[in-house]
């Protein structure tokens, strides 16, 4: 799998984005339009200003200054506002629906399975290619935004209210996505990665999901260790009696590509750095650094963590 990410509105690889590319381009093109049209016209009024200054005048004013600009813009107007109704469009009953929550400074994410089966994960969503899918969104503190560049437009995470949105991806890929709503100290490092992938790997990645983490003897002491550092007060490992609901669900954390939502790759030398210097990787961010552990006991959980699959 190619996981250079991309973050660019422009290259896009889902419907929604695919339109938003196209307005930009129009845009642009009537920008350019506007510019000549005006520039050039004060140009030839310069030069000619002495011959004929009441003419020059007049077509400044009607030509440069009203006629033409109003044209574009009414164009890219009507254009602008005939995209709305589907980029608005809800998603057909059955698709794939996904609540995101927006935490200080994560992704809480629980796949709505049809069969009541609990599928919850942090910091990375899973998508099928060309299907649409429904977000159901919505913020457990200040007001986020939920923003995937290259698949769609942003919409605000709201706390109390919940927003949707859909999305349809076109292209198989790794996407960046962002909150795109100053929400506080940790803002810029508020991500998540997403992950759009054909129907057998998608249903696949969502089986794996919905079962609890498998435990193995070499994983008893980290286990352990995890439960007697305090780690479970605010995570959940399912098929561990850690419960917490504060931080992410760390059930298949191994399986992520990313740790602290979005900031660093995951790799054990990142995760061991995460663990006693949080506030050095990720400033402002709830969870306390484990400055006491030894390194022996760093390399214990981070063996546990990364056998999460
Ligand atoms: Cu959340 Cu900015």
């Amino acid at each position: 799998m190619n996981i250079s990410a991309s973050q660019s509105a422009l290259d896009f690889a889902g419907k929604g984005a695919e339109r938003i590319a196209e307005l930009f381009y129009w845009m642009t093109g009537g920008a350019i339009v506007i510019w000549i049209v005006v520039i050039g016209l004060a140009v030839y009024a310069v030069m000619s200003r002495r011959a004929h200054p009441v003419r020059m005048t007049h077509w400044l004013v009607i030509g440069g200054g009203a006629v033409i600009p109003t044209i574009t813009l009414t164009a890219l107007l009507s254009y602008g506002l005939a995209m709305l109704p589907e980029l608005q469009e809800p998603a057909p009953k059955g698709s794939t629906t996904i609540e995101v929550a927006g935490v200080r400074w994560w992704w809480r994410v629980n796949y709505l399975d049809p069969s009541g089966g609990r599928i919850v994960t942090a910091n990375e969503i899973y998508l099928p290619v060309d299907q649409p899918v429904e977000f159901k969104l919505t913020s457990e503190d200040v007001i986020h935004s939920f923003w995937i560049p290259s698949l769609g437009g942003k919409i605000d995470m709201v706390p109390g209210r919940t927003n949707r949105l859909k999305l349809h991806p076109t292209r198989e890929g790794v996407f960046h996505g962002v909150c795109a709503e100053f929400c506080g100290e940790a803002h810029a490092q508020m991500r998540f990665r997403v992950v759009v992938t054909d129907q057998n790997a998608f249903d696949e990645w969502l089986e794996t999901q919905s079962q609890a983490s498998k435990s193995s003897s070499e994983m008893a002491e980290g286990e352990a260790m995890f439960l007697s550092r305090g780690c479970s007060a605010c995570h959940t490992i399912r098929g561990t009696s850690a419960d917490g609901m504060v931080g992410p669900d760390l059930t298949h954390f191994g399986s992520r590509l990313s740790i602290a939502a979005g900031v660093l790759d995951n790799t054990p030398q990142n995760l061991a750095r995460w663990l006693v210097d949080t506030h050095g990787v990720k400033p402002g961010v709830e969870m306390p650094a484990f400055e006491s552990l030894s390194g022996e006991e760093v390399d214990t959980l981070v063996r546990y963590l990364g056998a999460l699959q």
